[in-house]
Parts: C-alpha cells; structure tokens; sequence
C-alpha cells in the first residue's frame, strides 16, 4: 500500500509525478494560517513529511503518530527537534552538497556589495544623484588580497576559502571546532583562535551552523574586538549573532558594512534599523536560491524521504541514532 506523504513546499512537476507514483500526497501551498490548519488535519495520518521553513517542534510531531520520515529542504536543520525525532525513531535528512557552491556565491557576493558598496552607489545613481565624478567619499574598499576570516569552515566555509584564495589573493584565516589539515593545505589557510580571527580578519564571514553553542555567539563583546575597516558577513543564521549589538557597532561605526542574508527573525520587520544603514547590505535569506540549486536540492530531498520511506537508510540522514533505533 502507498504511504502518506505531507508536502509544505511545493516541487517540480517532474518531482511531483515520482512522488505520486510511489505515494499518496497532500500538498499544504502556503504556511499561513489556513494552510498550518491544513497541515494539522493531514498529519494524524502522514507517515512522510517534506519542506522547509517550519518550525516542526514535538507539538506538532504529536499530531503524526504515524510518521516515519521527515525530508528538510534545507542543509540546516535548526527548525526541527531533532532529539524528539529522535526518540521517535523518526528519520530526518536534509540537503547537503548540492548547495555549497551557491551559498557560498551569495556569501561572496555580499562581500563585493559590502566592500564596493554596490547598493548604496546604484540607489545613488537610480536617485539621479550622480551629477559629478565621485571621489573619495564614495570610495569602497579592496577586497583582493584582503584577510578572509571564515568562522565555521564546514563545505561552505571550504568553497568561500577557495574562491577568497584562488579567484582574489586573499589569504585565508578561519576558526572552526578543530582545525582543518586539508582546508589548510589546499587554501594555505591558517587556523585563529575566535578573538585572533575578530582582530585580524578584514572580512568577518560566519557559515557556521545554528545550534546550541552557536546561538549568539557573536555579540558586543565580539563586535568590540573587530577593527573599523571590519566588513561582517553572515549567510549561517540570523540567531547566531546579537542583531542588537550587530546593529550598534554599524551605527556607531565600530565596524565599516555588514552583509547579511539572514537575521534574528525572518522575514525581517519592516522596522528594523538595518534597513536604514547605508553600511549595510540586506537580501532576503537567499543562500541557495536559484533555479537550479532548488530543484537540486528539492529532488535530493525527494530521494531521502522514498528511501526512508521504503525502510532504507536515506543518504543524508541527519539522526543516525534514530536508524538504530
Ligand atoms: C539552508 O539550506 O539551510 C538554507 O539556509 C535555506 O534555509
């Protein structure tokens, strides 16, 4: 008999005709309230779930007696209580690899705009405020040969290391939980303790995941140690730094631009300070999103969730203490 499976992402056509080929699906088009009641109703009887941005916390798993497998669209996994699923024998995977090299674009994108002040200049020239040769008020700064400081050097950290140091000179420094021997070899990247990297990097670049040790990791006391030709990136989540004392060091200039594709809270209140800072350029968590990362990461999500699903361990299996269970 087919299993029940739960969509709240929407796929491809190619990817919704395998999945119904093998399943029964439910499809929940939008988080919003009429579609989380949805989704409250579909549960009782899912054995699979798959999509992203949503917090999936034990109230809701509740609903699922019967579930088996959940599919992240994401590689991060801070929306699920994994220890919950866990103890469920529910097997959570998620999407890794497939989108390392966009992220990592997006990240050395929001270095160029930060350094070059991209935003800030076109929306002067859309103004109609270019009317004389610039000067050096709205010069940017290098970022060839520049120090690239990456905290948290997993494959994103590793694929902006190799683009800082093969494509602009940039000798790389980086802090992760242990050092990286062959990140070292083949970038020459050098490992810093967290204030070494603060003091010396020119870019501040955080991939690191969202979990417990790393929610606020950077604070006041952590901005204070950065220089102010200090340009602060993040494209990990927006929960890792105090976006109060990231947002004072920007006003007060403690630190030049930020770059930032995520924040506290998601999407960001239209109130925010950030949006008011000329140092600062904000996307819209855009890391992997292109067409085609997201439909490769869509389609791996798919083959997590029917392997699971067909009693087999899925290849980017999350709670490998839930396989033994
Ligand atoms: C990821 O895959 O974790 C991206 O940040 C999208 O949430």
């Amino acid at each position: 008999m087919k299993k029940h499976v739960v969509l709240y992402k929407k796929l491809s056509a190619p990817l919704m005709a395998r999945l119904h080929e093998q399943a029964n699906v439910t499809l929940i088009e939008s988080l919003d309230e009429g579609g989380l009641a949805q989704l409250r109703d579909a549960l009782p009887s899912a054995q699979g779930l798959l999509g992203a941005s949503l917090r999936l916390d034990a109230k809701l798993l509740d609903l699922a007696p019967h579930l088996e497998a959940v599919a992240s669209v994401s590689v991060g996994v801070d929306n699920y209580d994994i220890d919950y699923l866990t103890q469920r024998g529910i097997l959570l995977s998620n999407t890794p690899d497939v989108l390392t090299e966009t992220t990592a674009d997006t990240g050395f994108a929001l270095i160029l705009a930060t350094a070059r002040r991209l935003v800030e200049l076109t929306n002067m020239v859309r103004a109609g405020n270019w009317n004389q040769n610039i000067g050096p008020l709205h010069f940017g700064s290098d970022v060839h040969g520049k120090t690239l400081g990456i905290i948290g050097m997993g494959r994103i950290g590793e694929a902006l290391a190799q683009r800082g140091h093969f494509g602009f000179g940039m000798p790389v420094i980086y802090h992760s939980h242990s050092p990286k021997p062959l990140v070292e070899q083949r970038f020459g990247a050098q490992y810093r303790s967290l204030p070494q990297l603060l003091e010396q990097a020119d870019f501040v670049c955080l991939t690191l995941p969202l979990t417990a040790e790393t929610q606020g990791l950077i604070g006041a006391k952590e901005f204070a140690l950065m220089g102010p030709k200090t340009i602060f990136i993040n494209i990990s989540r927006g929960k890792v730094v105090d976006e109060a004392a990231l947002i004072d060091a920007l006003q007060q200039r403690t630190i030049r631009a930020a770059g930032l594709d995520v924040f506290e809270r998601e999407p960001l209140n239209h109130d925010s300070p950030l949006l008011h800072l000329n140092n600062v350029v904000a996307t819209p968590h855009i890391g992997s999103a292109t067409h085609e990362t997201r439909e490769a990461m869509a389609r791996c999500a798919v083959d997590n969730l029917l392997t699971a699903l067909a009693g087999e361990r899925p290849k980017n299996l999350v709670n490998e203490a839930a396989w033994k269970h």
